[in-house]
């Protein structure tokens, strides 16, 4: 393991929110450690904050057309930490209306094995 790398555990369960622009209304505790930043600094950011330049521009488009169909999304993420650190997940996006009526995203984000891992890392390599 890369000494870089952070791992989550079996019962890991990192929640954020965004608006239907990517825009971050709310994440929650677990979230926000890994992240490692505080709630308020999330807030009111686009999501791409925590991007990793590993991950594949091609990923995020077919996030955003999924979603954006009305349906949820399914894949591996690499997310960088504030001070640079990285950590893998499992994200699923799902699109709904918020109270106010307006259209917001949630991802729901689970432990990746190790074996997703490396799977991913090879295939997000090539598709750059
Ligand atoms: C609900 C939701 C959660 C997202 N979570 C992440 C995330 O954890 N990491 C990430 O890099 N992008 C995430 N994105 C995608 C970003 O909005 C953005 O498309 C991506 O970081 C690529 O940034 P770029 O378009 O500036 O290249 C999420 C989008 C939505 C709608």
């Amino acid at each position: 393991m890369n000494s870089n790398e952070l791992k989550l555990s079996v019962d890991s369960f990192l929640l954020s929110e965004t608006d239907e622009k990517g825009i971050i209304r709310y994440a929650n505790e677990e979230f926000c450690q890994f992240a490692e930043y505080k709630l308020e600094e999330l807030i009111g950011k686009p999501h791409n904050i925590v991007r990793h330049a590993d991950m594949p521009k091609a990923a995020f488009k077919d996030l955003w057309e999924t979603v954006q169909k009305g349906k949820p999304w399914k894949g591996f993420v690499k997310n960088s930490t504030k001070s640079g650190k990285f950590y893998w997940v499992f994200a699923t996006v799902f699109p709904f209306i918020a109270c106010d009526g307006s259209k917001a995203y949630i991802s729901c984000r689970r432990m990746a094995s190790q074996d997703e891992i490396d799977k991913y890392t090879a295939i997000y390599k090539k598709m750059k």
